[in-house]
């Protein structure tokens, strides 16, 4: 692809070889010879540094220009019954003129006029009674929803790159869907989402298969290949449970496989979600799902409120989010987990950032057993010694600073009794707020992945803790 040799006949370079040969081994005699009797002075070292700027950063090919958020389809399934509430989480992630797409509903809703200035346009999907479905745990919707995407195909809107699906609780974070997606050659064949958290789930259904309220994305020629074949597929598997079971069916007969982007998150847990969330895997924060059924992911806020809250911090960094970095204070002897534009921990005594990125499991599993082998995803207990409870500082607010071109994040402590510790070392009770200093880096995810460092900064205000993020220094690695 980047190569622009002409093609000319062996022959004709065999010929004009052996015609310069000669000359070029008399020039090169010549060379040593004046270079050898220092005759010529050489100019300096000719550069062979690689300018890594000029180098394309993405690891996979593509043809055309970048994926823009007007490339990108959204289309949602929603229903009826339960309309009223969940539109509300739609409205968090969705920007009227620049998102496109719409909600297929499986019955008409009343439709308040300045809230459809909000809302994507709504569809009703077509009917699915002649479809057979004979799973005795599921709901014939699921044929309904797996349809969406044929049906959003057939709306024929121009210039769509990526059909990305998503149920009306799964909030995107959309800056993030459109990094994603731009990694990958929208002209092929991509089915991108990701498995369940839960370990059972994954083998119940399939690690094949894109979780669908995790949201997923399909690229346009294979949306038109899928819509080809389709109903007669679905026909095929009435016994499958979901809509997603039998997408992922559809594209098992397709012969495209699961492109896993560990950004996408089915959240099939309950409880908090902190420990999930501050051990987010080094990757974009594409998606979240499941918020009526965990607790508010900011302890004391309403469900839709917190979610709005969270994505306030995309508004300065969104390829950040929630990004994690690790560091410590040296002199006090703790640990410092910035979970960015979220949350910020601090435990005491020194814990190796090997232990500190896993997840920890203040949530409970789908299937609620206290097994740890119930996920899919590596996990640590939440520690039981009274000296380790993390002090958790949530964030309060984040805004840029002109004059220093950071943002600066201020997350409050969030009090809860602490059990007495008798190490005799510094206690982060005396903390109540926590500043973070981070410049943008709308960029990041265009370099290897690689986690902030983060530096814990002087401090001369009383219960004040500054702590710095960005760019690791030459040497800069977590060592104490
Ligand atoms: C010329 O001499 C320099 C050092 O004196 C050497 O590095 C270089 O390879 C020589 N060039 C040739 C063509 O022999
Ligand atoms: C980098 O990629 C863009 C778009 O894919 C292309 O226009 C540009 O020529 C590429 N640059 C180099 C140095 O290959
Ligand atoms: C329409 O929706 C908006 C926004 O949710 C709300 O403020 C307004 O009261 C609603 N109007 C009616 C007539 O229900
Ligand atoms: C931020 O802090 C202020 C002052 O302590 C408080 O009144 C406000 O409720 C906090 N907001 C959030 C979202 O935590």
């Amino acid at each position: 692809m980047t190569s622009t040799t002409q093609h000319r006949p062996p022959i004709a370079i065999v010929t004009a070889l052996r015609a310069t040969l000669p000359i070029l081994f008399f020039l090169l005699i010549f060379l040593y010879l004046i270079n050898s009797s220092k005759l010529l002075i050489y100019p300096p070292q000719i550069t062979t540094n690689i300018n890594c700027q000029h180098l394309n950063t993405s690891n996979h090919p593509k043809t055309g220009h970048d994926t823009e958020l007007k490339h990108i389809a959204f289309c949602i399934a929603a229903s009826s019954k339960l309309w009223n509430s969940r539109k509300e989480y739609i409205k968090l992630w969705w920007r009227p003129g620049d998102n496109r797409g719409a909600v297929w509903l499986d019955h008409e809703v009343k439709v308040n006029k300045t809230e459809t200035e909000t809302l994507p346009d709504i569809y009703i999907s077509q009917d699915t009674s002649r479809f057979p479905y004979t799973n005795r745990q599921g709901h014939r919707s699921a044929i309904r929803i797996s349809r969406i995407v044929s049906e959003a195909l057939r709306l024929g809107l121009d210039d769509v790159r990526w059909f990305v699906m998503g149920d009306d609780d799964t909030v995107f974070v959309v800056e993030n869907v459109v990094r994603v997606l731009n990694k990958y050659d929208h002209n092929q064949y991509y089915y991108i989402g990701s498995s369940s958290e839960s370990h059972f789930q994954n083998i119940f259904f399939s690690y094949s298969m894109a979780y669908g309220g995790g949201g997923f994305a399909i690229s346009y020629p294979l949306a038109k290949e899928l819509a080809k074949m389709q109903d007669r597929c679905i026909k095929r598997y009435p016994g499958l449970y979901g809509s997603d079971d039998r997408m992922q069916a559809c594209m098992a007969e397709l012969n495209v496989p699961l492109t896993k982007e560990p950004g996408f998150h089915q959240n099939d847990v309950y409880g908090n979600l902190l420990g999930l969330l501050s051990g987010h895997p080094v990757t974009p924060l594409v998606s979240l799902h499941h918020f009526d059924v965990i607790d508010p992911i900011f302890p004391g806020m309403g469900r839709v409120d917190s979610v709005k809250h969270l994505l306030d911090s995309t508004k300065h960094d969104s390829a950040s989010l929630i990004q994690q970095s690790i560091c410590y204070d040296i002199k006090r002897e703790w640990s410092v987990l910035v979970s960015w534009g979220f949350a910020v921990q601090i435990v005491r005594g020194i814990m190796s950032p090997r232990e500190l990125e896993i997840p920890s499991r203040t949530f409970t599993n789908w299937y609620k057993v206290s097994d740890f082998r119930a996920y899919a995803i590596n996990t640590r207990p939440v520690t039981r010694h009274p000296c380790q409870k993390p002090f958790v500082f949530y964030v309060n607010s984040t805004r840029y600073d002109e004059s220093r071109r950071q943002i600066v994040g201020i997350y409050s402590v969030h009090r809860e009794r602490h059990p007495s510790c008798r190490w005799k070392m510094g206690s982060p009770e005396k903390i109540h707020t926590i500043v973070v200093l981070k410049h943008q880096d709308p960029d990041r995810w265009l370099r290897a992945p690689r986690k902030d460092c983060c530096r814990v900064l002087p401090s001369r205000k009383e219960g004040v803790m500054y702590v710095w993020v960005g760019h690791c220094g030459e040497t800069e690695i977590i060592e104490v």
